[in-house]
């Protein structure tokens, strides 16, 4: 199993290239089932959750095609993908797919769409909570459809003739099932408002290609989506947006190691909160001609307490690696998770370099310390992972991160972008 070994203390400096965002481009490749024509994705990030889901989608018939990786400017690789669904050749997703990646569980909403029915393996606990899936079950239930369980599927069913526009309102945000209520109800009859819409950029993303494929759909982005069904939808060519959260994560290890990093391909108005958090961390943030400079000056890190929260609040998927940040704060700051009940692993592999943090509930209580020290330590989820690799470079020594292979998940090419900007750190393949 792969290792990420780190050798703390350098500065980062240079030019980081932010990659397509893993959680645009799956939502999006899963939008192709909708259509028998071909749906053209570029700036697809290279990842393993985009690799297993070309082989989810590939088992419902779609024929996916990779025009390879094309450096450009900067050293940013884009990746175009062809993905064709002709006709559905299963509405099937099974457990040992579904388990591996809850993403895949979204195929119920093209699927439901398109053929009337689907039967897909509920996704079952992960590390950094329960999830479950009554939001996806309510809301297709409001559109007309069926929902029964059995032996740890759900089949659906839509009634004869197709899908039904109605009016739902989730009771709690839901990015997932923002997008699976989207994508079943493009192809229902009459027009669907969803309320408490997530309006995360990559619902807006997904909305956006669906309306180059013939969609009618307004207000992505605000918590009201209305969406006119239309009979059928045609291929289109789309550009997943770039990855907020590999930015941010970036962004928070220049300000940790000190340095002057521009993060390339990327845009600072999809993070306005983490921003605003990092800058009153002490480092500065400055738009830039596609991008962002970092600079960040390694010590004299501010305390910033930060609550995650839907966006356009701080995204829990950056909760992992503020902590990290704050590990070297000057003072104390508190760290607030309000969407996942367990997504606070990071805290004792953190402590093992030296972090002070105490637990009280959903709140983590992280007391500065003037400097960590490297140790072996356990990913347990990708942004955990993460977390231990930005902290690892601003520790003394040698860092080893273990179970890299969630990493691998949702971060392209880590170690080089971070190697080309002065990091040591390197895989060590056993
Ligand atoms: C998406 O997950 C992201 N995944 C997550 O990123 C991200 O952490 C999360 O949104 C929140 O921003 C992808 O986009 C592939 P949710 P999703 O439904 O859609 C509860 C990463 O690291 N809920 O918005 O699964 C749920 O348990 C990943 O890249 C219900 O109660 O998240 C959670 O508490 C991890 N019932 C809250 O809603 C439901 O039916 C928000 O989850 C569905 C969700």
């Amino acid at each position: 199993m792969d290792r990420i070994r780190i050798v703390g203390g350098n500065q980062l400096n240079g030019i980081i290239p932010i990659s397509g965002a893993k959680n645009a481009a799956l939502p999006l490749m899963i939008a192709s089932l909708l259509t028998s024509d071909t749906l053209t994705l570029e700036n697809v990030p290279h990842l393993a959750d985009v690799e297993l889901l070309m082989r989810i989608l590939g088992n419902h018939g779609v024929d996916v095609s990779v025009n390879g990786r094309r450096e450009t400017q900067n050293g940013m690789y884009s990746r175009t993908i062809h993905f064709t669904c002709r006709t559905i050749a299963d509405t099937t997703a099974p457990y040992d797919l579904v388990s591996k990646m809850r993403a895949s569980f979204w195929v119920i909403g093209p699927l439901l769409a398109r053929e009337g029915k689907a039967r897909v393996s509920l996704p079952g606990g992960c590390a950094i909570g329960t999830r479950p899936v009554d939001l996806f079950i309510e809301g297709l239930t409001a559109l007309g459809a069926t929902m029964d369980i059995d032996a740890g599927y759900i089949n659906a069913t839509a009634p004869k003739g197709g899908l039904i526009g109605a009016h739902y309102t989730f009771p709690k945000v839901s990015v997932g099932a923002t997008h699976v209520m989207m994508m079943a109800a493009v192809l229902a009859r009459g027009t669907t408002v969803i309320g408490n819409a997530a309006r995360e950029p990559e619902v807006v993303d997904l909305a956006n290609c669906m309306i180059a494929m013939g969609a009618k759909i307004t207000g992505a982005g605000t918590p009201t989506i209305t969406i006119e069904g239309v009979t059928s939808l045609s291929g289109a060519r789309h550009r997943v947006l770039p990855d907020r959260i590999e930015t941010g994560t970036y962004a928070m290890a220049v300000a940790m190691t000190g340095g002057d990093v521009t993060l390339a391909g990327t845009d600072i108005t999809l993070l306005d909160t983490a921003v605003s958090a990092i800058r009153r961390a002490g480092a500065e943030l400055i738009a830039v001609d596609n991008g962002i400079r970092v600079i960040g000056h390694g010590n004299d890190i501010r305390p910033v307490d930060i609550v995650t929260e839907p966006f356009p609040g701080f995204p829990t998927d950056l909760q992992a690696q503020f902590m990290g940040l704050m590990t070297r704060a000057d003072g104390v700051a508190h760290v607030t998770e309000t969407i996942f009940e367990n997504r606070f692993m990071h805290v004792q592999e953190l402590a093992r370099l030296g972090a002070r943090i105490t637990l009280s509930g959903q709140t983590a209580r992280i007391e500065g310390v003037k400097r960590l020290r490297g140790a072996p330590v356990m990913a347990t989820d990708l942004r955990a992972s993460v977390s231990l690799v930005i902290a690892g470079l601003a520790a003394e020594g040698e860092t080893l991160v273990n179970r890299v292979y969630h990493l691998d998940r949702g971060f392209e090419r880590l170690e080089e972008k971070l190697t080309r900007c002065g990091a040591i750190v390197e895989r060590i393949s056993d």
